[in-house]
């Protein structure tokens, strides 16, 4: 497999994925540590059976990721999303929209000065990254601080994750004590105030909630947009018509999320012996759940290798299924569908300079590419 392909739809291994749904649907990797399930019907059952299939992960309390709602079985699980969701309201998030316009706006003005311009490192990486920072009430003035630790919190450098994270611990605690007596408008003020009123969410899981944002959110986020710029800029026609109609841009968006999923794989351990196309799955086996393949079944999709923004239904499991469902969501939603609408009325001739072969991070789990440089206008 060659990573480094400058066409967008040569990024993803979808011949493998095709292959591996033929021929070995349900299959343990080479060194025989963890099952591949790549078949539709099979990953949504196993979201959907978390009996069967556990989410908890190795048992860190010092990890805020490892002991995060993500990594939750019910019971736990279902207290804690009921607390969370109480920040993530419809109304909450649909509140959002003028600030998240604002923001795209000020990032194209500043991209109209710039001579060269990445539309990664200058539009589809900052704007989650100040949206978030905005919800939970970041002042201003931390804001290049926080940015330096969304991205450490990704990266690869894993002694660089941890002090960040400590950093971040010391951070958001001082912001929730102060938040506790002088409640705002933000996130981190309902989080703590429902932490008062229920007296369920303590104050690690408070602190451990906000740094789970910046590592769900930010990233992926920023995939959907880059990828929605790439998949956009290689099909003339869609973008065409998402210019002459910008109501079309939210289904094109779901397109581009089945299409290059921006979370192409998840973890679960199985917790009882099962069936699954003839394969017995064992108690203690990890399962990596191939989203990224699923959502390229044919058995479920016509044409799955066609990029096609009118595709209706669209029943993508990119953000999942069952009680895991991502939390971020309808923000995700919002957040590209403004992304995308602004990018494309300021500039319409948008292009992408292939001038350099295109580059996948360097993950298996998410989709994305390293850099994006973007011709502004003719
Ligand atoms: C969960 C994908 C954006 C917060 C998930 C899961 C997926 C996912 C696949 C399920 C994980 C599992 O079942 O184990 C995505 C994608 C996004 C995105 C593709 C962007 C395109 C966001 C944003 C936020 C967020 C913007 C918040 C700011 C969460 C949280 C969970 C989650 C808190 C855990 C929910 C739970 O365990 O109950 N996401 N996500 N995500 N996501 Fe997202």
């Amino acid at each position: 497999m060659n990573w480094e392909i400058s066409a967008s739809n040569e990024l993803i291994p979808l011949p493998y994925f095709k292959e591996m749904r033929n021929s070995s649907p349900v299959s343990l990797n080479k060194e025989k540590t963890a099952w591949n399930v790549f078949k539709y019907e099979d990953v949504k059952t196993i979201f959907a059976r978390h009996d069967l299939f556990s989410s908890q992960g190795v048992e860190s309390v010092n990890d805020p990721i490892e002991s995060s709602i993500l990594r939750q079985d019910p019971p736990k699980h279902r207290q804690l999303r009921m607390l969370v969701s109480q920040a993530f309201t419809p109304r909450i998030i649909q509140g959002l929209e003028a600030k998240i316009e604002a923001i795209a706006g000020a990032l194209c003005d500043q991209m109209e000065t710039n001579a060269k311009v990445d539309g990664l490192q200058d539009y589809a990486s900052p704007l989650p990254i100040i949206v978030i920072a905005e919800m939970l009430g970041i002042p201003p003035e931390d804001r290049e601080r926080f940015k330096a630790w969304s991205d450490a919190l990704v990266g690869n450098d894993t002694d660089r994750y941890y002090q960040c994270q400590q950093e971040m611990s010391v951070y958001f605690s001082e912001i929730a004590a102060r938040r506790r007596v002088e409640p705002q408008e933000d996130l981190i003020s309902n989080l703590v105030r429902v932490n008062e009123e229920g007296a369920q969410l303590s104050d690690v899981e408070v602190i451990g909630f906000c740094i789970l944002l910046l590592v769900a959110g930010n990233e992926t986020t920023t995939n959907l947009i880059s990828s929605a710029m790439l998949l956009f800029d290689d099909h003339a026609d869609a973008k065409a018509h998402l210019i002459a109609d910008n109501a079309l841009i939210p289904q094109a968006l779901e397109e581009v999320l089945r299409y290059c999923s921006p979370v192409q794989t998840m973890i679960r351990t199985v917790t009882q012996t099962t069936i699954l196309r003839g394969q017995t799955l064992n108690p203690g086996q990890m399962v990596n759940i191939w989203i990224g393949s699923a959502n390229h079944d044919e058995d479920i999709f016509e044409h799955p290798e066609i990029f096609n923004i009118h595709r209706n239904p669209n029943p993508h499991l990119a953000f999942g299924h069952g009680i895991h469902y991502c939390l971020g969501a309808q923000l995700a939603r919002l957040e590209s569908k403004i992304a995308l609408q602004t990018l494309l009325r300021r500039f319409p001739d948008f292009r992408l300079d292939y001038s350099q072969p295109l580059e996948r991070i360097d993950s298996w789990i998410m989709f994305g590419v390293k850099q994006l440089p973007i011709i502004l206008r003719d």
